[in-house]
């Protein structure tokens, strides 16, 4: 089979590996791509949200099969498009998306079918939900924008002022766009976070291993939040008595809601859950694998992605078996400096041969923001690099990912040292 992936960071490089893996895959592209990608799939120079300019190139190239991985192409009906023309692919459509394209969907949705989370009221306009913070006087209060934002619409405000200049960057100056029309102001909660994806075909669920998020961009879970700067799986919070809870209150009432709203959701569905003291509660679902939680995660699985991805498009996983292997994974992100403000590109990257460290076994470098100028490759992204190792425990996947990572050099070169650290924290006293 012929295959494309659209997107072009680290999530779409360890999709690609792990599809390469399987013995029906006979040629693979990625459309943007990047540099690093390029060792290992043919690149193609179209932005993942041209969906006309894609759908033609899919159709010119005949392909068998294509993986839309990024949440805007997605959101935007790539899958739809594409399904017209012929071609078969893994992700939602448009009207499922919309469970990560409009938070006010999601939560009308599980409020509606019981799922539980954050309690919430959804605003039109900024006075209104300025009011309704005030009266409510309890901080902090979470606000979110509607659509999409790059993970970074969700804004925790302390006070009635930081409150108010937050509704006034969304609603206001408009610094998410339109996705900013709409926000949700909903409840704050603590506990653990665990990141769940699932493969779903529209009535079956099947999760994948679990995994742990670093969002922030400094060490202690200090700083900006970022798109994410390492993971770990599985995460030791999720222990099988919350994974079955988490089945039957949340993952199979979500598909059910889903398919009773006519939308039902193909493709991964990414849980992000947090272990409140009152039970597992749902902060956000993705339509979509997460960045950097599947280079943890498909590294562990011991089925065959491309078999396992076509029987979500086709209605087949209850038939399908999704298999893990024991053990563990690590992913430390090398960033540049600077990231998620303002960094510079074009730094050249030593240490790596094709893309890969040498020698290094059971270690893979999943490239995001990389290119390949006269042959050498420099950095061009915030996110650079993800190096990731499997081992049979935590402690020794992170032991590997990091003396990987040590090998690895660039100018400013900015990676948190303490990925995983609560996780080890977590499985003394879980235990
Ligand atoms: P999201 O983009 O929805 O994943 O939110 C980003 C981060 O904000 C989450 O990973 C949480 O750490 C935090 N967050 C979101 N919603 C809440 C909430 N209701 N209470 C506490 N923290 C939250
Ligand atoms: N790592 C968080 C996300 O993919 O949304």
């Amino acid at each position: 089979m012929k295959i494309l992936v659209v997107g072009g960071g680290g999530r779409e490089h360890a999709i690609i590996r792990a599809l390469k893996q399987s013995p029906d895959c006979s040629e693979i592209w990625c459309a943007p791509g990047n540099g690093g990608i390029g060792y290992d799939a043919h690149c193609k120079a179209i932005a993942a949200i041209d969906v006309a300019a894609m759908v033609a190139f899919a159709k010119e190239q005949a392909f068998d099969y294509a993986v839309v991985a990024q949440d805007d192409p997605l959101a935007l009906g790539m899958v739809d498009e594409l399904a017209k023309a012929g071609i078969p692919a893994f992700g939602p459509d448009k009207a499922a998306a919309r469970i990560e394209a409009s938070k006010v969907f999601a939560k009308n949705l599980m409020k509606k079918y019981g799922i539980p989370t954050a309690g919430y009221e959804t605003f039109d306009d900024a006075a209104t939900a300025l009011a309704y913070i005030k009266a409510q006087g309890k901080y902090p209060a979470v606000i979110k924008a509607d659509g999409l934002a790059l993970g970074k619409g969700v804004l925790i405000c302390q006070n009635e002022a930081e409150a108010a200049a937050a509704l006034k960057e969304i609603m206001l100056d408009k610094k998410f766009g339109a996705s900013g029309s709409r926000v949700v102001v909903e409840e704050f909660l603590t506990g653990p976070e665990v990141s769940v994806l699932a493969f779903c075909d529209g009535v079956t669920v099947k999760p994948m291993v679990s995994s742990m998020d670093h969002k922030r961009a400094l060490d202690g879970d200090a700083g900006l939040n970022t798109g994410g700067m390492g993971t770990v799986a599985p995460n030791p919070y999720y222990t099988p008595a919350i994974a079955a809870r988490c089945m039957e209150e949340i993952f199979l009432p979500t598909v059910a809601a889903m398919r009773a709203e006519g939308c039902p959701f193909k493709g991964c569905l990414y849980f992000g859950l947090m272990l409140t003291p009152k039970g597992p509660k749902v902060i956000e679902y993705n339509c979509r694998f997460g960045d950097p939680e599947t280079q943890v995660v498909l590294p562990l699985l011991e089925s065959d992605l491309l078999t396992v991805m076509r029987a979500t498009t086709f209605g087949t996983l209850d038939k399908t078996e999704v298999k893990f292997r024991g053990g563990a994974a690590a992913c430390v992100i090398l960033a540049s400096g600077g990231y998620p403000v303002s960094y510079e590109k074009g730094k050249p990257i030593a240490g790596l041969s094709e893309g890969q460290l040498p020698g290094a076994a059971d270690v893979t470098v999943y490239h995001a923001g990389t290119a390949v100028k006269d042959g050498q490759l420099v950095t061009a992204g915030g996110r650079v690099l993800g190096v990731a190792a499997t081992a049979p425990t935590l402690p020794e996947a992170l032991q590997k990912a990091y003396a990987a990572a040590d090998k690895i050099t660039f100018e400013k070169l900015h990676r948190r040292s303490d990925i995983g650290a609560r996780a080890l924290a977590a499985m003394k006293q879980v235990k």
